[in-house]
């Protein structure tokens, strides 16, 4: 049976983990033993005798525990681990099966390492958008939350409330929320915005989700375009330059009358395309505020910043790409779910490992196998010295 690693993660900012008690007691009970860096879960408030008391084992020297560990669960891509003065994915052992989120196209060097050492790597990143997948998709889990955080950060800071009053004291017209990308982070924006009795109104270019932004509670601001906006696999292709101006010229006074824009605007592999721009949010009313979750791969506002709040002409432009980490309990439950299907995935009943190319989720999420990477765009020609450390990852916008 499997040896499964759960190690603390070493990137900046990060307060998630990988599994939690309940899903190590479920890797237990199939057979496998279950290793936990010490304080892995401490930022999620579980402690080390939880875990134990799951049928764990604390690990408290990491280097030792990688070189035990048959599968590392992870969160974020391997990174510089200040603690051991190494790069993680040279404490890999050669076939570990590592789950974890990738980007492989912000990591390249990260992925020739993997593949370098001979790992599996399962890219939580990469599962296909497919019904079976569905319990394994944790980019989903995690922008449920992001949505919903992007809803509260946006009222907590709004100098107004959400709903309508009607008191003594006179009436309380409800906030105007506009939320930009009815994705999986939008759809619960929507909801959440909603819940605290905000009028709603939503721009997206696929005009798939108008019907799911409506029977949300929500105004879907449509776009009339010739273009199909929608690739095969679901997802928002990118627009063109004509259609991002006639697009930008129809939310512009939705825009500018909001209290509260949340942009979710995605296109996969691509820079966010920009949506609020300076002049838009030069005429907002003082103290609006803008939540954009897509500033890891750029924003959708043009005054954002990655992991800043900013004040910019009266307006809080708040720029966060890890929203589900300032929920690590629950972002930390949805994510070691996501994995113990993964893991699940991998392994029968015995314990024994099946890596099955035919198999859609496997071909579709393992980007490094047997030294080689599958993502023919990053195949090149093999690096056999190991690559040096990247830069802190993108968490992925939502994710
Ligand atoms: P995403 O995070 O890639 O993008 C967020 C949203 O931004 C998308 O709705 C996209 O259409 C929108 N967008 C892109 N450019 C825009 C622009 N210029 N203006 C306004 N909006 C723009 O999307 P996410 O949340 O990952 O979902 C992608 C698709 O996958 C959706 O159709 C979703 O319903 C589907 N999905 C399917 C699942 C399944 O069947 N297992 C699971 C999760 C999602």
């Amino acid at each position: 049976m499997p040896t499964i690693l759960v190690p603390t993660e070493c990137a900046p900012g990060e307060t998630r983990v990988a599994a939690v008690p309940e899903t190590v007691r479920r890797m237990v009970k199939l057979g496998h033993t279950v290793l936990v860096e010490s304080g892995a879960g401490a930022k999620a408030s579980i402690s080390d005798a939880q875990y134990t008391e799951a049928g764990a084992t604390i690990e408290k020297d990491p280097v030792a525990a990688y070189k035990k560990a048959d599968v590392v669960l992870k969160i974020n891509p391997p990174q510089h681990h200040e603690g051991v003065g190494k790069f993680e994915a040279d404490l890999l052992k050669e076939g570990t099966l590592l789950v974890s989120f990738l980007w492989p196209f912000q990591n390249e060097e990260t992925v020739k390492a993997l593949a370098a050492r001979k790992v599996i790597t399962f890219a939580m990143d990469r599962v296909p958008r497919i019904t079976r997948a569905q319990a394994m998709d944790a980019l989903s889990s995690q922008s449920n939350l992001a949505g919903y955080k992007a809803v509260i950060i946006a009222a907590e800071k709004l100098p107004k409330i959400f709903p309508l009053m009607m008191t003594a004291a006179g009436t309380i017209k409800p906030a105007k929320v506009v939320i930009m990308g009815a994705g999986v982070a939008g759809l619960q924006a929507i909801a959440t915005a909603k819940r605290l009795g905000a009028v709603v109104e939503v721009s997206d270019v696929r005009p798939a989700v108008k019907e799911q932004v409506e029977s949300l509670g929500g105004k879907f601001i449509e776009i009339e375009t010739d273009e199909s906006m929608q690739d095969a696999g679901g997802y928002a292709k990118e627009a063109t330059p004509e259609f991002l101006k006639k697009q930008q010229e129809l939310v512009r006074k939705h825009i500018v009358e909001a209290d509260v824009v949340i942009t979710t605007a995605l296109i996969p592999g691509k820079p966010a395309p920009k949506l609020v721009t300076e002049d838009m949010v030069q005429e907002m009313h003082d103290g609006s505020v803008i939540v954009d979750l897509a500033t890891a791969t750029g924003g959708n506002c043009e005054l954002s910043k990655d992991n800043e709040t900013v004040v910019a002409h009266g307006v809080i432009i708040v720029g966060d790409s890890n929203l589900p980490g300032s929920v690590p309990q629950h972002a930390s439950e949805m994510y070691a779910k996501n994995v113990l299907n993964v893991v699940e995935h991998f392994h029968d009943k015995e314990g024994n490992r099946k890596v099955d190319f035919e198999d859609e989720i496997t071909a579709g999420s393992v980007v490094t196998c047997d030294g080689q990477i599958r993502i023919p765009e990053l195949a090149g020609s093999p690096d056999p010295t190991p690559a040096p450390a990247p830069a802190p990852a993108p968490e992925g916008g939502n994710a």
